[in-house]
């Protein structure tokens, strides 16, 4: 035998000098859920360990995230007043703004905010854009993801991350941050998003399932990788700076496909479901919780995303499972 493959898998040492994939700290992002009032933690049945939390709380919390190392948060809003046309998600005092100004004031430079823009947590009919009859209107909800994130970015935010799949938001968004003073807020876009089952628990966490319907006319059909690379190609010329694929853990062949088609970072979202199924197996006693965390973690970078968006990234560094 020439190729003995087990020679370099003999140690400990040799097997860490040869590992082809590594994960750092710097990667991950923490999702947030926030909510109106004060001294609010509402514990989230289908994702152990997640939390609505009002603002008081959340600054509690980040506080000592920042000390293990958890220095980029996704926000989403919660329990706002859900009306027809969304005017909530874009009011200069949506639960949101004030969550972002509170944590800049208090951190400053030290956290970098990014914020969710979609409609489906503030419309009454639950979708993420605006609603005529049984029609999503594509360019009608543009006006309104393009003011909810300029009230975003003129609370502070650093970055925004439009989830709403409606076409030309990312340029809509772009253009109106841009007219108003804001060139330096950077835009991650939820570019290849699928209509997915695996967001359910999130849609409990966030009141966001949509009450007639599903999301089939404006996120992906999950059998179509050719049409996510036009999706993710569109975003990056209408000036995306971060492109992510969404879920994570069943479309590694589309993070890889969006790595291998441009040169601007690519994020994952490794979504509410993907943390529910480990978590809920995880506690019955059937599988290895941090072992199948990071065998996912693994997976997700091998795949080619340089950014991983995780409900289970404050646990792995708390536990140091780095
Ligand atoms: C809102 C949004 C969703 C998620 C992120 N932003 C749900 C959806 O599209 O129904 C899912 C995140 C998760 O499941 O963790 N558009
Ligand atoms: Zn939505």
């Amino acid at each position: 035998m020439i190729y003995r493959p087990r020679r370099l898998r003999k140690n400990p040492v040799i097997r860490e000098m040869v590992a082809e994939t590594q994960l750092s700290a710097d990667m991950f992002i923490y999702p947030y859920f926030v909510v109106p009032g004060t001294k609010v933690v509402q514990p989230i049945d289908a994702m152990p360990g997640i939390s609505r939390l009002s603002i008081d709380m959340l600054l509690k919390d980040v506080e000592s995230g920042l000390k293990l190392g958890i220095n980029k948060i996704l926000l989403f809003g919660v329990g706002e007043k859900k009306t027809g046309e969304a005017q909530s998600a874009y009011d200069a005092h949506s639960v949101v703004a004030d969550a972002v100004r509170a944590l800049k004031k208090r951190f400053g430079e030290e956290l970098y905010v990014i914020t969710d823009i979609c409609l489906c947590a503030y419309t009454t009919h639950g979708h993420c854009g605006l609603l005529e009859k049984d029609v999503i209107l594509n360019d009608p909800s543009l006006e309104v993801l393009a003011k909810m994130a300029l009230s975003h970015a003129q609370a502070g935010a650093d970055m925004v991350a439009p989830s709403d799949m409606m076409d030309g938001r990312i340029k809509a968004i772009r253009t109106r941050l841009d007219e108003n003073g804001f060139e330096n807020t950077s835009i991650m876009s939820y570019a290849t998003k699928f209509a997915s089952a695996y967001y359910g628990p999130f849609r409990e966490a966030a009141d966001s399932a949509p009450g007639k319907g599903d999301r089939k006319s404006y996120q992906m059909d999950f059998r179509n990788p050719r049409e996510a690379l036009r999706e993710a190609k569109l975003d990056e010329m209408e000036g995306a700076d971060i492109l992510m694929v969404k879920p994570a853990l069943a479309y590694l062949d589309i993070i890889r496909l969006v790595r291998k088609n441009t040169t601007l970072p690519v994020a994952c979202y490794n979504v509410s479901a993907e943390y529910t199924m480990v978590k809920m197996a995880a506690k019955a006693g059937f599988i290895d919780e941090q072992r199948i965390v990071m065998e996912n973690m693994y997976a997700f970078k091998r795949a080619g995303a340089g950014i991983i968006i995780s409900y289970h990234a404050r646990e792995i560094l708390a536990k140091a499972w780095l």
